[in-house]
């Protein structure tokens, strides 16, 4: 299996660009099949979730063409409606495949993708709104069958604003004849991409950023093309480099508007952050200080995906932190790893007590998750000494390049097979 050996203690500085946002894109290409023709996604990152949902889409009769960045979707005949078992396994984010499906051939069918690494994970909001809206749902042998008979225009409360059910409602309505009023929705950048998209292909779609988003259901859909917004985890991942390293980094292709916690969480470490248009420096003098208590939250609240990142650092930091996870129970899985690097955590249920350490040793560690990962390599590269990262395969379902960006950077890390 492959793994990453990476050598503590170099201070990170350079530049290097963000990549297309990994939660923006797999929605954005589930949604190209609502088109009955074809539409080019260009800045899609190089990634395994993006080759899994390439698989889907072939899967259900589309013809894809990959051309370095750009992803081209002909979606003119869709001969399936339905996701297999096995491919619907290999990403819990397939399940916005259904609101897709559903929209294009009336009827969709797809197995329950179940729980994850990061937790139970349920859908229930998302079929319960899809029952909101007159869609016939059925749950059988883990399979769920839905058919749009009477589609019922309506006014959807979401019990929380959750990413995924938002999309998924937002899909199903922008083909279907009516109004239809989500209030309470996930208000996160990439559901402002997903409205971009779908009106670039004739929907009509407005309030995403907002919590309440306003669909007016259209025929049919047309060509276009569409570049994916940047990837925000992926900057906080980079931007925390140079804060555990004392380093100095640029980060180009970000929107910081979209960042404003992280931001915050940064500057309250003691880092400097300068904004030039689109891009980022993020400089590091000295150790990083401690945050009295930070806790995840729907966007703009700090993001969950950047929770394991965050803490890597605070576990180097001057100081005591509390971070509370509120988004998904399992994002702690990682502190017994980052203990066997010297960290000083505590975790109770969904809150963590990090007493900052002045030393992290380079230790073998495995990654539990995606951002569990990515936090285990900036703590590998704050550390002293050499550590051994196994189970990569997570980093590489949502980082593009992260070994030769690090490397870019001054970081001493190798991929070993
Ligand atoms: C998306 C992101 C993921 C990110 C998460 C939170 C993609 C592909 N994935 O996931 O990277 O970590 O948003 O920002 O964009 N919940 C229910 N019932 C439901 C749906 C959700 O109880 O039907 C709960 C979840 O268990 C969780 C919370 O709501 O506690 C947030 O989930 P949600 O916003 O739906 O996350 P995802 O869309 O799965």
């Amino acid at each position: 299996m492959a793994r990453y050996i990476v050598t503590g203690g170099n201070p990170l500085e350079g530049r290097i660009r963000m990549q297309g946002a990994k939660n923006s894109v797999l929605p954005i290409l589930a949604a190209s099949i609502m088109n009955c023709g074809t539409v080019t996604i260009e800045d899609c990152p190089n990634i395994a979730d993006v080759d899994i949902t390439i698989q889907i889409l072939r899967f259900l009769g589309c013809k894809v063409k990959r051309e370095g960045n750009a992803v081209t979707i002909d979606a003119s005949v869709i001969s399936n409606c339905y996701i297999p078992q096995e491919l619907m396994k290999k990403m819990r984010s397939s399940v916005i495949f259904l609101g897709a499906i559903l929209a294009r051939c009336g009827k969709a069918k797809c197995s329950y993708p179940g729980g994850c690494e990061l937790g139970a994970r349920p859908i229930n909001l998302h079929l319960k709104a899809f029952r909101q809206m007159g869609i016939d749902v059925r749950e059988t042998h883990g399979y769920i069958i839905c058919k749009r008979k009477n589609f019922v225009p309506n006014k959807i409360q979401l019990d929380f604003p959750s990413v995924g059910a938002t999309e998924n409602i937002m899909l199903v309505a922008a083909l279907s004849r009516g109004t239809t009023t989500i209030v309470n929705a996930a208000r996160e950048p990439e559901i402002i991409d997903l409205q971009d998209f779908l009106n670039q292909m004739g929907a009509r779609i407005h309030g995403a950023g907002s919590s309440i988003i306003v669909i007016e259901g259209v025929g049919t859909f047309h060509d276009t093309e569409k570049t994916v917004m940047f990837d925000r985890i992926a900057a906080a991942t980079y931007l925390f480099a140079p804060i555990i390293t004392t380093g100095d980094v640029v980060l180009d292709n970000v929107d910081v508007g979209h960042m404003e916690s992280i931001v915050s969480a940064a500057k309250e470490m003691g880092a400097l952050v300068d904004v030039d248009g689109r891009s980022l420096r993020v400089t590091m003098r000295e150790r990083p200080l401690s945050i009295d208590n930070i806790q995840t939250m729907p966007y703009p609240g700090f993001p969950t995906d950047a929770q394991s990142q965050l803490m890597a650092v605070l576990a180097y930091a001057k100081g005591t932190s509390i971070i509370q996870e509120k988004i998904f129970e399992n994002r702690f899985r990682v502190a017994g790893e980052f203990v066997k690097m010297g960290a000083d955590i505590s975790v109770n249920e969904r809150v963590a007590v990090v007493r900052g350490t002045k030393t992290l040793q380079g230790a073998n560690v495995t990654a539990p998750d995606l951002r569990g990962g990515a936090g285990l390599v900036l703590a590998a590269l704050g550390a002293q000494g050499i550590s051994e990262i196994e189970e990569i395969g997570h980093m590489e379902r949502g980082y593009e390049k992260l070994e030769q960006n690090l490397s870019l950077l001054g970081a001493d890390i190798k991929k070993v097979e």
